[in-house]
């Protein structure tokens, strides 16, 4: 797999992209070894790994740590790690929260939530050569403010601010914009007025690109399963089976058997054993 450049995502534009997320090293060589060489380390890990209620909660420094997993399992994908909540409210602590993710950690991209408020930061970060992907709709950081985990621009208002946001973007320099949760139409017309591609996860079929969340996809994660998710597994049960299987045969016995242990030449047995007799 040869890791794509930002210039040929740019260009990459209606071709059907497939973005993965993945936080750690199993997770991310299984989505590498599938063929996607497109990984989010997306701060969900909050919730799917580290068992927050939200976003809110990820530090840096837990981004830091699981994207240099990530890339230790990817070692050729293109990895995108999202700038956690509140790590980005200045043009000086986004670079400075970029460098650790990209220096530190091994990110080829940074993501980060936000329409035409975040200008200046995406600027900032474009003009030092930080690769950039946008999102808009509904961004998880700041969900609490949209009402909660709920479908944005359904009126014209709120619509237009989804499409000028993504317009802004593109304008500052991101490579792509993430479309969350967005009636299919919206993100249709989003796609067609701009020239960077759409990335859409619960935003319809019309979008450049799609991402999901690994752990929803597989059936890792049993807190919430949103309806624009689709199942193409079910981890969860294979692995729970797998455990209660390893128990019962632990507990009667069965496990490990002669093939799952060592062998000692018999005469050693003896000497250890010494006069007394072998039980
Ligand atoms: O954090 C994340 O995984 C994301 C995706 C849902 C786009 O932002």
């Amino acid at each position: 797999m040869k890791k794509p450049t930002v210039l040929e995502l740019k260009r990459a534009k209606g071709t059907r992209l497939a973005m993965l997320t993945a936080y750690d090293f199993p997770s991310a060589r299984l989505v590498a070894e599938a063929g996607v060489e497109l990984i989010l380390v997306g701060d969900s890990l909050g919730m799917v790994v580290l068992g927050y209620d939200s976003t809110v909660p990820v530090t840096l420094d837990e981004m830091v740590h699981h994207t240099r997993a990530a890339r230790r399992g990817a070692p050729q994908a293109f990895l995108i790690a999202d700038l956690p909540f509140l790590s980005y409210g200045t043009p000086e602590a986004a670079l400075a929260s970029s460098a650790r993710l990209m220096k530190e950690a091994g990110a080829d991209s940074v993501k980060l939530e936000g329409g035409a408020e975040v200008v200046p930061i995406v600027e900032a970060l474009a003009r030092a050569g930080v690769p950039v992907l946008g999102h808009v709709g509904l961004t998880p950081q700041t969900a609490s403010a949209l009402g909660g985990y709920r479908l944005q621009g359904k009126d014209e208002e709120t619509a237009r601010r989804v499409l000028t946001g993504a317009q802004a973007l593109a304008a500052a320099g991101c490579w792509g914009v993430v479309l969350e949760l967005v009636p299919a139409s919206l993100a249709h017309l989003v796609t067609e007025r701009i020239a960077i591609p759409t990335i859409g996860i619960g935003a319809g079929p019309h979008c450049d690109g799609q991402v999901l969340v690994f752990h929803d996809l597989v059936g890792l994660f049993s807190g919430f399963t949103p309806t624009f998710v689709k199942r193409y597994a079910e981890a969860g049960n294979t692995i729970r089976d797998a455990v209660k299987k390893y128990a019962e045969e632990v507990r009667s016995g069965v496990f490990p058997s002669e093939s799952h242990s060592f062998a000692m030449q018999d005469e050693v047995v003896k000497q250890l054993y010494g006069s007394s007799a072998r039980k």
